[in-house]
């Protein structure tokens, strides 16, 4: 017998309406078990996420579980009254696909969406365990051998003894992806497994194929799962800050726009803002044009200005220099400048009266005392060194920074890389992983569609609620729109992001609809569940009902990247491929000698250093 014939050993149901793309079907009374035994095989009938099919001559329509209940609890729900013969089981199905089997070719032909719909009546079959494979295999398509293939495997689909899952990464990736569920569900551990995948995959024979993948792992569980194959990068170690693993970021303060500078010295808008904001739009004007060569550095002293009837702190070209260079010049652009210079044109060129004299303490107090103020505090911080170090002509270029986190490395195939956050306070982490984005959206506009072609990055944001909540502040407010930005824009330039969250529900709405491919773990929260839901491919959202009771690694996996909506189940990965998650373990502590004074004295200078 060939595949997709009509077995009637299979038949379970028939269906008693259709609306959309959705059907109901009225298990058959015969049904005491929910399992049914066909060519030495046992299938469960009615899971949640299985896929069962209704024929038309040759032609099939495939369809996806989504919920199973008595017909005596749907009579509950409408609140009416339950007549003795309601013990029929009701599933509902939604239609996603269509087939025809070819049996010239031994395979199917197989299309996403419905042209024919079904009839009330009409049997519902199950599908056996051959026909799920041609279905998969059909839906993500044959391996063209000219062709780079974009099939990464990481997991196999559930119902199935062990047919491959493989997300389509070029869709996935392009259109952004949402990791999502309760904690301990296996967020990171499936993201891990699809890391894993992609570090495995070959594209084509004969082509190496190195993925860019950039990950912000708070929680530094990444790095042990990723040894030979990732580069980490600390920012600062609050513990150890002389010791600390991991190679050393660099994203310095003159990579921002005046704009986001301004943000970093004062902060948000304050009520003397627009007065302070020129102050700094100026002085960094001033630095960035002398650290291009346009125009002589600052006075380091009261010092006369020249007798051209301009203003102290107007910028002059310097010899050889044209005006026109200098009204062309754009002060937002990533040129590094110093912070003395900065500094200098404030203290010496701007708080000054027309002769170049100092201004009375007074109003020297009032207008430039908290910009320099906050200035110096910045300086002085040992924890936003990677960010605030004073940059000179021996500091590292704007490409070593691309370097770091996009570049080719000094050990081969160290294609991932993680960026620790863990332990930093959110003042830190904000403005890096703001840094962090910004940077890789901006290196992504400024390069050639060739360039472009050759160098997709994934940004993968754990913790993505964080960055981009739906309401009240972000944790990490500065990353806030470089990640909105990214969700909104980073498609055209070949920057995909793959946010991660337990906590779906506060997500900007706006961000996560931007979002194409879903893989949802179990999810107990029912806010969560109906704002997935909302999100969801149309028609999908009757799969959220099967959320809540996932399997450990279970997920539902849907979107442009999935080939079917689909119930799958991730990878396993072995200790040493795992994010190493800190559970703490309480038998095991209490089991050891308190923390001495000694230790507590420690901690406490730490607390306050
Ligand atoms: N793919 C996997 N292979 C093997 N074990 C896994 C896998 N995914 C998860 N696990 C196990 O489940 C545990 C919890 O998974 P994980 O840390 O990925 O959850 P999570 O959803 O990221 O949780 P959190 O919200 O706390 O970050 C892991 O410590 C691991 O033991
Ligand atoms: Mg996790």
């Amino acid at each position: 017998m060939s595949s997709f014939d009509v077995v009637s050993d299979l038949r379970v149901g028939h269906i008693v309406e259709v609306s959309g793309t959705s059907v109901r079907v009225e298990l058959d009374g015969s049904l005491t078990e929910l399992t049914r035994s066909y060519a030495g095989r046992v299938y469960a009938i009615g899971q949640m996420g299985s896929i069962v099919k209704i024929h038309f001559g040759r032609n099939l329509v495939f369809g996806f579980v989504t919920l199973l209940r008595m017909r005596s609890e749907e009579l509950i729900e409408q609140g009416k009254v339950i007549p003795p013969d309601a013990d029929q089981r009701i599933m509902e199905v939604e239609l996603f696909a269509e087939g025809v089997w070819q049996t010239a070719t031994n395979s199917l032909r197989f299309k996403r969406g419905v042209s024919i719909y079904p009839l009330p009546r009409q049997g519902v079959h199950l599908l056996t365990s051959d026909e799920a494979l041609a279905l998969y295999a059909a839906a993500e398509g044959q391996r063209e051998e000219e062709k780079f293939s974009p099939l990464v495997k990481f997991g196999t689909y559930a119902g199935t003894e062990a047919a491959s899952c493989r997300a389509n990464i070029d869709r996935m990736f392009s259109m952004h992806c949402a990791v999502l569920g309760s904690t301990g569900s296996g967020k990171s551990g499936a993201v891990a497994a699809v890391l894993h995948g992609l570090l495995d995959h070959r594209a084509k024979e004969g082509f190496p194929f190195s993925p860019r993948g950039i990950v912000i792992d708070p929680h530094a569980e990444y790095g042990a799962a990723f040894k030979d194959r990732a580069v980490i990068y600390t920012a600062y170690d609050p513990i150890n800050p002389e010791e600390a693993e991991g190679e050393r970021v660099e994203l310095p303060y003159w990579l921002m726009s005046a704009e986001e500078f301004r943000m970093l010295v004062i902060g948000k808008t304050e009520q003397e803002a627009t007065s302070q904001n020129n102050i700094i739009y100026k002085a960094l004007t001033h630095a960035r044009m002398v650290a291009a060569n346009l125009v002589d550095p600052a006075p380091t002293n009261f010092t006369k200005p020249p007798d051209d009837g301009l203003d102290p702190d107007v910028p002059r070209p310097k010899q050889g220099v044209s005006q026109t260079a200098l009204d062309a010049f754009d002060s937002d652009k990533p040129r590094p400048f110093s912070l003395d210079e900065f500094y200098n044109h404030i203290k010496y060129c701007q708080a000054v009266k027309n002769d170049g004299t100092a201004m009375s303490p007074t109003e020297f107090n009032q207008k430039f005392r908290s910009v320099i103020d906050k200035l110096g505090v910045l300086r002085r911080d040992p924890r936003i060194q990677f960010l605030i170090r004073n940059w000179t002509i021996q500091s590292i270029p704007l490409s070593a920074i691309l370097s770091q986190f996009v570049g080719e490395t000094e050990v081969a195939a160290k294609d991932l890389r993680i960026l620790d956050i863990s332990g930093l306070p959110n003042e830190v982490a904000g403005p890096l992983t703001a840094a962090l984005a910004r940077l890789l959206f901006r290196y992504k506009v400024h390069q050639t569609p060739t360039e472009r072609d050759r160098d997709p990055l994934l940004l993968v944001c754990e913790e993505a609620h964080r960055y981009v909540p739906d309401r009240g502040e972000a944790e990490y407010a500065e990353a806030q729109n470089a990640i909105r930005r990214i969700a909104r824009e980073g498609r055209k330039y070949g920057l995909g992001l793959m946010l991660v969250s337990q906590r779906p529900a506060d997500i900007d709405s706006t961000v996560i609809a931007q979002c194409g491919t879903w893989l949802v773990l179990r999810l107990t929260n029912q806010a969560d569940q109906q704002h997935v839901a909302r999100f969801l491919p149309d028609g999908l959202s009757g799969m959220t009902k099967a959320l809540p009771n996932l399997g450990q690694q279970e997920a539902i996996f849907v979107g442009e990247g999935a080939a079917l909506p689909s119930r799958i189940r991730i990878d396993n990965l072995s200790i040493e491929k795992l994010p190493k998650s800190r559970n703490a373990r309480f038998a095991e502590g209490w089991s050891s000698i308190r923390l001495t004074k000694d230790e507590l004295e420690r901690i406490a200078d730490r607390m306050a250093g």
